[in-house]
C-alpha cells in the first residue's frame, strides 16, 4: 500500500514518542523528571473547571458545534483581545475558535499554499508549521533562527527568488523554543514585507501571557496595516495551564480567517461547547487568576538558570517570556545523544534542539513544568552528563 509523498515528507515527532519513553523508563524504577513538554504540571483555573462541570450536564452542549460554536465564545474572545490589546474584531467574521491553536496553525496552509510555493518557516521551530506546509506539498524555507541574529527571521536574508513564491509567513514571539521576543520595530519591517509581496503573516502568540520581569509582549495588531495580511493565534493551553482542553482561537483578517474556518469546515465539526463555556470562564478569571499563574513559572525560570548555570552550562541571560529555558550545549556535544544520554542514564527528560529542526542543533530545551526543587535536580543531572561528554 503506497503511501503520499507528503507523508513520506513529514520527519518523526520526537515529542510525540516521549511518553512511551517515559513510561518504560517509569517501570525500570527510575526517579524520572520530565522537562519535556510545553504542558504544565499544574491546575486549570477552578472558574474553567466548574463552568466545564456544569456544562457536561446541558445536553444542547453535547451537540455538534459547528464551526460557530459558542457565540458567546466569540464575544468572550473578541472581548479579551481589545482589553489586553486594545483592538477590536468582529466576533462572527474576524474569530475562529479552533480545537487547540495547532491544528488551526497547520491547516491554514491548506488554504494558502500548494506545489510551487515556498513558506517560510523559523527553524527550530513549532512543528505544526512544518507539517501544514508538507502537507500542502509547498516547500518549506527554514531560516535558522540563532543567537546571531537574536533569534529573528531576518527577513532581508531571505532571496528574492523564494520570496516571489512565499505565501506564508509563519512567526512565533515569544518564541517556542528559544524565549526570545520581537521587538515592534522588527515586527513593523516584517508587516511591510509582507504587504508589498502579499503574504499572509501568521503570527502565533501562544506565549503572549507569559512574560516576567515586566515585559509585555504586543499583538501583530500593534503594527499598522497588519489586518491586511496577519492572522494571530492565540490559545489557552500555555495561559491557563488547560493543553489537554484543546480550547483556542485565531483572530485577524476576515478574508484569511474565513479560509480558515473553509478548510475547517470539512474537517472537523467544531469545538466541544462545554469546553467553549469553560474557555469563556478562563478569560474572565485573566485579570484575577494569571498573575499568580505567571509568577510560579517566573520562579521557576529562576531557579532554572540559577541551577543550570551552577551546574557547567552557559546561559547569558535569563528569558522575559514564555515557559523554556534554551540552552547552549558545548561544541561537539550532539544534542540528540545529549538528549538521549540524559534520559537513559539520569531520568531527565527535555527536548534535544535538533528535534525542533536542524537549526536548534547546539541546543536543549527544558520547559518549566517541574517544582524549582525538581528543576534543580535535573539540571544537577544534566550537569553530569555534560562533564561525562568533556
Ligand atoms: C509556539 C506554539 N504554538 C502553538 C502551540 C499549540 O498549542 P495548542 O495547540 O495547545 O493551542 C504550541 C504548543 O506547544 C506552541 O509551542
Amino acid at each position: 500500500m503506497r503511501t503520499t509523498r507528503r507523508f513520506d515528507a513529514l520527519p518523526v515527532y520526537l515529542l510525540a514518542t516521549i511518553p512511551q519513553k517515559k513510561r518504560d523508563l517509569i517501570a525500570r524504577g527510575v526517579d524520572v523528571i520530565d522537562l519535556g513538554a510545553g504542558d504544565a504540571d499544574l491546575p486549570a483555573p477552578p472558574a474553567a473547571v466548574e463552568a466545564l462541570a456544569q456544562a457536561a450536564h446541558d445536553p444542547a452542549l453535547s451537540r455538534y458545534g459547528f464551526g460557530l460554536g459558542l457565540p458567546a465564545f466569540r464575544e468572550a474572545v473578541a472581548a479579551w483581545m481589545e482589553t489586553r490589546f486594545g483592538h477590536r474584531f468582529d466576533p462572527l467574521t474576524e474569530v475562529v475558535p479552533l480545537i487547540g491553536s495547532k491544528e488551526g496553525l497547520a491547516h491554514l496552509a491548506f488554504a494558502y499554499a500548494q506545489p510551487g510555493d515556498a513558506v517560510i518557516i523559523p527553524d527550530p521551530g513549532y512543528l505544526a508549521y512544518l507539517g501544514g506546509t508538507l502537507l500542502s506539498e509547498a516547500e518549506p524555507y527554514l531560516y535558522p533562527i540563532t543567537p546571531r541574529t537574536n533569534f529573528l527571521v531576518d527577513l532581508e536574508e531571505i532571496p528574492a527568488s523564494v520570496l516571489d513564491r512565499t505565501r506564508l509567513l509563519y512567526l512565533n514571539y515569544p518564541n517556542n523554543p528559544t524565549a526570545a521576543i520581537a521587538p515592534l520595530a522588527y515586527l513593523e519591517k516584517v508587516v511591510h514585507l509582507c504587504r508589498q509581496r502579499g503574504i499572509v503573516l501568521v503570527y502565533d502568540n501562544a506565549y503572549s501571557e507569559m512574560t516576567f520581569d515586566g515585559y509585555v509582549a504586543p499583538s501583530i495588531f500593534d503594527v499598522p496595516g497588519a489586518r491586511d495580511v496577519a492572522i494571530e493565534f492565540h490559545s489557552l493551553s500555555k495561559t491557563y495551564n488547560m493543553t489537554g482542553w484543546r480550547c483556542a482561537w485565531a483572530a485577524g483578517n476576515p478574508t484569511i480567517v474565513g479560509a480558515l474556518a473553509k478548510v475547517k469546515s470539512f474537517l472537523d465539526t467544531g469545538q466541544f461547547m462545554a469546553v467553549q463555556r469553560a474557555g469563556i470562564a478562563a478569560l474572565a478569571s485573566w485579570k484575577d487568576w494569571v498573575p499568580g499563574n505567571v509568577e510560579i513559572f517566573r520562579q521557576r525560570r529562576d531557579a532554572a538558570v540559577a541551577a543550570f548555570r551552577a551546574n557547567g552550562f552557559e546561559i547569558a541571560e535569563a528569558p522575559k517570556a514564555s515557559m523554556y529555558l534554551w540552552v547552549p550545549l558545548p561544541a561537539g556535544v550532539p544534542s540528540m545523544a545529549f538528549h538521549e544520554r540524559l534520559m537513559q542514564e539520569e531520568g531527565v527528560i527535555v527536548l534535544a534542539g535538533s528535534a525542533l529542526g536542524a537549526g536548534g542543533e547546539g541546543f536543549f530545551r527544558i520547559s518549566f513544568i517541574a517544582s524549582p526543587e525538581r528543576i534543580a535536580e535535573a539540571a544537577r543531572r544534566a550537569g553530569k552528563v555534560l562533564q561525562s561528554f568533556r
